[in-house]
This record gives structure tokens, C-alpha cells and sequence, in this order.
């Protein structure tokens, strides 16, 4: 791959005020927490329920796969963070991935420990691993840090919610109200730093977004819309569901875009 340009400031500026994303770095550290801190052993891994057989196996499959997905997402996250880390020219940046880097592995490592108590993987999202694919690839750190944590970051705390609420008195509860807390803090510093990087960026640099986000896009509507076959019984059920939530998630994108100052409109949506 090729190494990520950056158009602006030279390494180790002090021409630009870091402070925002320094405090995140402050802010993560004080909220980490670890793996043994979540009740396993007291909670069930994932909801039980009662009912013949059948219904248990295909439950806990249904499950197996939310977990599985998750699990997934977070070991792309652990690859992107790493790469944020060596590419980011400002040392508090820098800093600052340190712990980004940290949470997703810790991330993974709880989600390894679930996926296992809840007896093991499903069916890998393909759409996924090629998202996570393109951000590696893109050429600059500004398309990075958009893709990855104004965006994805901010997208999933919904969908933790969502599983949360619909899993009360287990540990994967427990870990998604966590998940909640720190990919919130992955957005804000993401749009913190995003907003430094974009100071001053020309034309040139929002028409590379634009284009990143046409690319992607259409991916992204695969992925969000894509049903394992564990979960394909409640697919026609939940597509509705999905394209709502797909809708909503593009929307957010391009407000936070707007947010940043990006002129957004020769993004093509693709719903
Ligand atoms: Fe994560
Ligand atoms: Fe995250």
C-alpha cells in the first residue's frame, strides 16, 4: 500500500491546535476498562430461552451470528486504528491512537471470549471485510479518519443500543453499554481531529471525499443490508427495518459532513 499523503502542516507542527483531540486522549484513558470486569460467570453469555429444541438451536445460532458480526467488525477495527496510529503526522494524534488501538484489541478480545461461551462463529459479513479493505487503502489520512470514525464509529452506537435492549441480563449486554461509551469517544476525537486536518484543505481535498464516499457507498448499502443464513428467517421481517436504518445512517453521514464543511453535493446516495 501506498504511504498516505497529507497535504498540509509538515511533522511536528505546532501551527495547529491539537488540544481537542488531546482531551481525548485523556478522556479514553480514564475510561478504559478491562475484559475480567465484565460479569462472566454470574450473567448468561447471550439471551436463553425455553422452548423445543429446535427453536433453542436456531436462537442461539441467531445469536452466534450478532456476536460473530461484531466480532468481525472489531478486528477490522484493530487493523484500522494501527494503521491511524503510524500515519498520523501530530503527536497528540499520536497519543491519542495509542488508545484507540488498545479498545479495539480489548474489544476483540472480549468479543473472542463471548463468540467461544456462546459456542462459536458463524458466517463471516464479505461486505465488511471489503469496507474495511477500502479505508486501508484509501490514499489519505483525511479519508481515513472520515470513513472510519466520523462515520462507522458513529453509526454503530445505535445498533449497540439495539442489541442491548433486545438482550437484557447478559454479558453481551453488559459489553455493548461499554462499546456504546467508547466508540463515542472514537467519533468525537475522530471529528475533532477531522476538523483539524480539513482546515484550510482546498477543493481538491473534498472532491477526494466526495469520491471516497461514492465508492464506498454502494458497498456500504450491500453490507448494511446483507443477512447471514442464521438470521435469514427474520430478514423479510427486519428489511424494512434495515433500508430505515440504512437511510438513517446516510443521512447522519452527510450531516456530519456538512458539519466539517464539506460541500456534499455530488454525493451520490444510494437510497
Ligand atoms: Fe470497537
Ligand atoms: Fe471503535
Amino acid at each position: 500500500m501506498e504511504a498516505a499523503q497529507h497535504s498540509e502542516a509538515p511533522e511536528g507542527s505546532s501551527e495547529r491546535d491539537l488540544q481537542g483531540v488531546y482531551r481525548y486522549y485523556e478522556l479514553a484513558k480514564r475510561a478504559e476498562w478491562q475484559v475480567r470486569d465484565l460479569p462472566w460467570g454470574d450473567l448468561p453469555p447471550i439471551p436463553e430461552y425455553k422452548g423445543s429444541p429446535q427453536k433453542l438451536a436456531r436462537r442461539r445460532d441467531l445469536w452466534r451470528s450478532v456476536v460473530t458480526q461484531q466480532l468481525q467488525a472489531d478486528e477490522l477495527a484493530v487493523e484500522m486504528a494501527a494503521q491511524l496510529f503510524s500515519i498520523a503526522p501530530d503527536h497528540e494524534a499520536k497519543l491519542y491512537y495509542t488508545t484507540m488501538v488498545q479498545d479495539e484489541s480489548r474489544h476483540t478480545e472480549a468479543w473472542l471470549k463471548l463468540i467461544h461461551e456462546a459456542g462459536g462463529m458463524a458466517e463471516r459479513d464479505p461486505y465488511l471485510d471489503q469496507l474495511a479493505r477500502m479505508t486501508l487503502d484509501a490514499d489519505t489520512l483525511e479519508e481515513k479518519v472520515f470513513l472510519m470514525q466520523v462515520f462507522y464509529e458513529r453509526l454503530i452506537i445505535p445498533r449497540f443500543r439495539m442489541i442491548a435492549r433486545s438482550s437484557r441480563g447478559t454479558v453481551l449486554e453488559d459489553l455493548c453499554n461499554r462499546l456504546t461509551i467508547d466508540d463515542g469517544i472514537h467519533h468525537g476525537a475522530g471529528m475533532a481531529y477531522e476538523r483539524v486536518l480539513l482546515e484550510g484543505a482546498g477543493k481538491a481535498m473534498n472532491g477526494k471525499l466526495v469520491a471516497a464516499a461514492n465508492r464506498l457507498l454502494p458497498l456500504f448499502a450491500q453490507h448494511a443490508l446483507w443477512r447471514p443464513k442464521a438470521r435469514e428467517f427474520i430478514g423479510a421481517l427486519m428489511r424494512e427495518t434495515d433500508i430505515r436504518m440504512l437511510k438513517d445512517d446516510l443521512e447522519n453521514g452527510v450531516r456530519l459532513a456538512k458539519s466539517l464543511g464539506l460541500d456534499v453535493s455530488e454525493v451520490q446516495l444510494p437510497y
